[in-house]
């Protein structure tokens, strides 16, 4: 008797005596006991504590994985991929008697920690299913749309997607991170990159986006999410064969441009979230047969306007609020 129920422990139990030099850090099972235990305390929804109210410390709540990702009233404390621009790793590896440095009172994070929270943030900080707190979060905020997209971490659809695939040079590289871009390899050792330009999004524009044409058979996921690119730079994420990922989020492209990227063949994951699309682009996406999640929330699109292409493209999963 083999029915799935039974199948799927011995999957896992062969995952975790597979000999690998890449385990992914595990946010729920390595890094939240420590953070609960010693940041929480400061850093949670508001709350009455003796008769007082409590506010979290710098508007920053630890406690959820959408608040994290919001970030504190100075902005920003988490960069996917670039813990040397994440408040939330700076401020434990400052030295104990800086003004900055966390925990400011109570038990440090153990140097086991830190090295997890570094690598956590370097593999593109991803929680998993770990939500937390859902108190104050905004309405629509759904953690799925908030996260970095992560493509099936899954060996054997990366092989496939790696074949013929070169490794960018440095000079390639150099020319991207020169632009401004930040390129990250999807797993180690893969010539398949993540690119974003989160630690400057104002100065990323459309000749930004151009700057990384060079690099388009190794781009797989592409963050561009509240950068000030127009439609123009749509055209060449048109020509991005590999790409499955790209987040658009709160940019000021429009339906005209989305018709650039019908030729995505691999796309799976579209991010349109705080943008003026409304239907008449999301006609054009339903030319995209590969996509399986696209997330509208707070664009112009409407209900029957999505329900048209959920029929035109099966198993599409929309966010719409
Ligand atoms: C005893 C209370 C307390 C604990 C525990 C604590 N913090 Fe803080 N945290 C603060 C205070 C107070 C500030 C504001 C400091 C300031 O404005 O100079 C702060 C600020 C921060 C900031 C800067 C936010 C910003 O953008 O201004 C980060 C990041 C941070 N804490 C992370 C952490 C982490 C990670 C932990 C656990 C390892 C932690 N904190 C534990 C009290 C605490």
């Amino acid at each position: 008797m083999s029915t799935p129920a039974f199948r799927l422990p011995l999957i896992i139990s062969v995952c975790l005596i597979a000999p690998s030099a890449y385990t992914a850090v595990n946010f729920e099972k390595d890094l939240l006991p420590a953070l609960t235990k010693k940041c929480v305390d400061c850093h949670k929804a508001p709350h009455v504590e003796n008769g007082q109210k409590k506010v979290p410390k710098a508007g920053l709540r630890l406690d959820a994985s959408w608040a994290i990702l919001k970030g504190s009233e100075n902005g920003p404390v988490l960069t996917p991929g670039v813990p040397a621009k994440s408040g939330i790793y700076e401020s434990v590896t400052l030295p104990k008697d800086d003004d900055g440095h966390m925990p400011s009172k109570g038990e440090d994070l153990t140097k086991e920690e830190i090295t997890l929270l570094k690598k956590w943030i370097e593999e593109g900080a991803d929680f998993g299913g770990w939500v937390g707190s859902v108190e104050g979060m905004p309405a629509g905020a759904m953690t799925e749309s908030a996260r970095p997209y992560k493509p099936r971490a899954h060996d054997l659809f990366y092989s496939a997607l790696e074949k013929d695939v070169k490794p960018l040079s440095d000079e390639l590289l150099a020319k991207a991170k020169a632009a401004g871009a930040q390129v990250a390899p999807v797993k180690v050792d893969s010539p398949l990159v993540r690119v974003d330009f989160l630690t400057g999004v104002s100065k990323c524009d459309d000749a930004k986006v151009a700057a990384i044409l060079p690099l388009k058979e190794n781009i797989v996921q592409l963050d561009l999410g509240r950068t000030v690119i127009t439609d123009a730079a749509l055209k060449i994420i048109g020509q991005l064969p590999r790409l499955i990922a790209l987040d658009l989020r709160q940019t000021k492209i429009t339906d005209v441009g989305i018709e650039s990227l019908i030729g995505l063949k691999k796309l799976e994951s579209l991010n349109l979230y705080g943008t003026e699309i409304t239907d008449a682009g999301l006609k054009h996406l339903a030319k995209l047969k590969s996509l399986k999640n696209l997330y509208l929330w707070q664009s112009k699109a409407t209900k029957p306007g999505v329900k048209q292409l959920t029929a035109a493209i099966p198993g599409l999963k929309v966010s719409i609020e």
